[in-house]
C-alpha cells in the first residue's frame, strides 16, 4: 500500500518571528524552484508557538502544512501557559507533535498523558505525530523493542474507532540519536519500524497499513536517502537540519517517489 511520504521540520525552541518567516520563505521558494516532480512528499513545519501565526501567513497558498510542537490534553480553562488543539487549528495548524522525548523526560509526560494528548488532537481535528523511542540505557539493556511496544500499546485505548485513526502518524526517535549526530543504523531503524507496523496492524487491521511511520534522530542530507529507502519508513521528523533551508530542502529531495 502506497503511503504518502512526509517530511516534518521540528524547529524546537529556536527562532523569532522574523527568522521564522525568512526560513519559511526560503523553504517555499526552494520547493518551487527545485521540485520537478508534480507531487513530491508532504512537508510540514512545526515552529515554536510564538511563530505559528506569522508562519501560517507565509504558508498561505502553498502546499506546506503547519504543525504545533505540543498541545494540552484539556480543551479550555484554567491551564496557564497551555495551548489547546482548537487554538492550534485557529492559527492554521493541521498537525501536532505529541510526546516528543524532550517532553517525556523534561515535562513528565508519561504514556497515559501522551495518549490523552493524542486523543485531544483527534478530538480537535488535528493529525497527531506521536513520538516513541528508547533511551540509550534501555537499548544497552536489550529492552528497546519492549519499551517502544509499551509506548505504542499505551495509545490504543484512546485511538478513535473511526477512519480518522488512519491520520495518526508515529515517529520513531531513539533518544540517543536526537541532536547527537549519531543516527541509528539502517538495520536498527528497519527492525523498529517493522515492529511498529506489526503492532499497528495487529491492533487496527487494515488501518494500521495506512498509518505513516517516520524516523527522527540526526537525519541529515547525507543519510536521508538511505533511511527513506527503507520499507517501513514513510518520511522523517527533522530537528537541527530543519533550521537550515538548504539542508531541509536536500532532505526533502532525498524522498523517493513511491507513486
Ligand atoms: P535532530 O534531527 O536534531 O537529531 O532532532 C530530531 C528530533 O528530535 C526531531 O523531533
Amino acid at each position: 500500500m502506497a503511503r504518502r511520504m512526509v517530511v516534518v521540520g521540528n524547529w524546537k525552541m529556536n527562532g523569532w518571528v522574523e527568522t521564522a518567516q525568512e526560513l519559511t520563505h526560503s523553504i517555499i521558494t526552494g520547493l518551487k524552484e527545485h521540485h520537478h516532480r508534480s507531487d513530491p512528499c508532504e512537508v510540514v513545519l512545526c515552529p515554536p508557538a510564538t511563530c505559528l501565526y506569522p508562519v501560517s501567513r507565509c504558508l498561505e497558498g502553498s502546499m506546506v502544512r503547519l504543525g504545533g510542537q505540543n498541545l494540552s490534553e484539556f480543551d479550555h480553562g484554567p491551564h496557564t501557559g497551555e495551548i489547546c488543539g482548537t487554538m492550534l487549528r485557529n492559527v492554521g495548524c493541521w498537525y501536532v507533535i505529541v510526546g516528543h522525548s524532550e517532553r517525556r523526560s523534561g515535562c513528565g509526560e508519561d504514556n497515559e498523558r501522551v495518549a490523552r494528548k493524542m486523543a485531544a488532537a483527534f478530538r480537535d481535528g488535528l493529525q497527531p505525530i506521536v513520538c516513541v523511542g528508547e533511551t540509550l540505557d534501555e537499548r544497552d539493556q536489550g529492552r528497546a523493542l519492549e519499551v517502544v511496544r509499551e509506548q505504542m500499546e499505551g495509545l490504543f485505548p484512546l485511538v478513535p474507532h473511526s477512519d480518522q485513526r488512519q491520520s495518526l502518524v508515529i515517529a520513531y526517535e531513539p533518544v540517543w540519536a536526537i541532536g547527537t549526530g549519531r543516527n541509528a543504523s539502517l538495520e536498527q531503524i528497519q527492525e523498529m519500524h517493522g515492529l511498529i507496523r506489526h503492532v499497528l496492524c495487529t491492533r487496527l487491521g487494515e488501518d494500521g497499513e495506512r498509518i505513516r511511520i517516520l524516523y527522527g534522530g540526526s537525519v541529515k542530507p547525507a543519510n536521508a536517502k538511505a533511511i527513506f529507502a527503507l520499507e517501513d519508513v514513510d518520511g522523517g521528523l527533522i530537528g537541527g537540519a530543519s533550521l537550515n533551508s538548504s539542508d531541509f530542502l536536500a532532505i526533502i529531495a532525498a524522498v523517493p517517489d513511491r507513486s
